[in-house]
Parts: C-alpha cells; structure tokens; sequence
C-alpha cells in the first residue's frame, strides 16, 4: 500500500524547532524579522504572501509586508530593495514572484543582497549551492530534501529523475541531490521518452506544471514519489479544484507519494522560516 506523506507534519515538526531557534535569538536581542514585498493584485500570489505571513506570527518571525501597485517602476521596486538591504532589523528579504511584466525580475533579485536572499535566487547563492559551498537554498527544493530524509535517508546511488528544469525547483534540487551522491537525470519538455526514463528512477521529483503529467505506468514498482505540481483544475461538474503533477490514484505500487495539496508546499513554507532564522543567526557571528 502507498504511504501518502504527511508534509503538513514534517512542516509542523521543523516549524518547531525554528520557533524554538527565534525564541533563543529573541534571548539574545535579535528579533528575526522577514520583508515580505507583493507588487500587483495576483490573486495566486496574495494568497501565498497571507500565508507566509501568518506562518512567520506563528513561530514568533517578525514580518513586514509590502504590497506595491502593478504600475510600480523598476527604479521603485530597487530603491525599496536596497533600503530593506540596510535595514540591520530586517534578516530576509523575499520578492513574491511572478513581477508584472514591466518589471525585469532578474535585475530585481540581483539587487537583494546574498545575506538576506531568503529565496535563494541570487546568483552568489545559486553559485553557492552549484559548488556546495553554503548560502541560502531556495525553500522549495530545501522541503523537498528535508521530505527525503524522512522517507528515503541515504541517497548514495539513488537513482533520481526531477521532471523540470525550473530556476527555482528543477535546477537547485538536482544540485542539492548530487551533494547527497544521487545518480540525477534532469527531464524537461523536450525530451524523448521521458516515460522510459522516468520508470528507471528510484525516486521521481516532478515540477513540471502539468496537472496528472505522471502516470502510473511512469513510475516502478517501489518507487518514491515528490509531487511539486499545484495546477487549478475544472472538474467536469464546473468545480476547481488544486491537483498535482502526479496522477495519485494512479500510485498504488509506488512506495511513498507526497499529496498535492499537503505535501511539498507545507514544506516550502517551513523552508522559508528557516531560511529567515539562518539569515537572522549569521547576523550575530
Ligand atoms: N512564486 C512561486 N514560487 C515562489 C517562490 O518560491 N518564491 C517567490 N518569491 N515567489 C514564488
């Protein structure tokens, strides 16, 4: 039988220990504190953003939240930016994204400083993670290591096949895998036969972005499965509703399957507490 992993637990349980790590800081007069910056009105992304920081109150993060019009300048945006990086009473800095159009992303995050890039998107950090030399590790793929550990342990000699070549999910989890000695494949959308490649894998990591994108034909007999997908889908009696990348019911001779939603995404969020706590601990070195 499928053993369906409870993130929402593991996110509990690593949620603890970090409040247990700001009220230890908190003792010594550092109060961690996380800027969260929304520019425009995405409904997608003011959910995420009310999420974090209602997780932030919960384990004592001091948050801050700017919500920014979508006809803010580029100019604006940095200037906000910068000042956050001099502020010594903010530790992490996170960018909400997607940004409207107008504004270039990549030339935003360049300008979060490294220390404070709770996300790790910096190029210092993901230069960092590429030669695992420390930093900050971007959230989601931090949650899907942290999954690992709880299920699978040693991943010397695994074979894993991450489905996405993402910046933010596909490329750091590869990297994170290979520092663990993992045998990694990375599949995209162009590749050939990526059904025979992925019934190879001992454990299968899929953001894709494509709603039931993995079948059950796809995956071993014994494999463990990370479903990073959080796709809106319409059922045919017109209900939406959130479904992964995994065809779940699909797994029955998988070994362990996360669930969409309360799998990774519990995860992700606990990642960026954490991340927020090792940003405000490097402060007092
Ligand atoms: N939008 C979707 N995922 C993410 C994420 O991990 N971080 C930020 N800042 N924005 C996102």
């Amino acid at each position: 039988m499928v053993d369906l992993i409870d993130g929402r637990a593991l996110a509990r349980h690593l949620s603890d220990r970090t409040a247990e790590d700001v009220a230890r800081l908190r003792a010594k007069g550092v109060a961690p504190a996380l800027a969260v910056v929304l520019v425009g009105n995405d409904p997608a992304s003011q959910v995420y953003v009310r999420r974090k920081v209602a997780e932030c109150a919960k384990v004592g993060i001091r948050s801050c939240e700017a919500a920014l019009p979508r006809e803010t300048s580029e100019a604006d945006l940095v200037a906000l930016i910068e000042a956050l990086n001099a502020d010594p009473s903010i530790h992490g800095i996170l960018v909400q994204l997607p940004l409207p159009p107008t504004i270039d992303a990549t030339r935003v995050l360049d300008r979060i400083a490294p220390e404070k890039d709770v996300d790790g998107f910096h190029p210092v950090n993901v230069g960092r993670l590429s030669t695992g030399t420390g930093g900050l590790v971007p959230c989601t793929p931090l949650g899907i290591m942290k999954l690992l550990d709880s299920i699978v342990g040693d991943l010397r000699g695994r074979d894993v096949v991450v489905i996405g070549k993402s910046n933010i999910v596909g490329k750091p989890v590869a990297m994170l895998l290979l520092e663990r000695e993992a045998t990694v494949t990375v599949t995209h959308i162009e590749t050939q036969n990526l059904p025979d490649i992925a019934r190879r894998a001992d454990i299968i990591v899929v953001a894709a972005g494509s709603p039931h994108l993995v079948r059950g034909f796809w995956v071993k007999e014994g494999a463990v499965v990370i479903d990073v997908g959080i796709n809106r889908v319409t059922d045919p009696d017109g209900r939406a509703r959130i479904v992964g990348d995994v065809a779940t019911h699909e797994m029955g001779h998988a070994r362990a399957v996360t669930p969409v939603p309360g799998g990774v995404g519990p995860m992700t969020i606990a990642c960026l507490l954490s991340n927020t706590v090792a940003a405000a601990e490097r402060t007092t070195r």
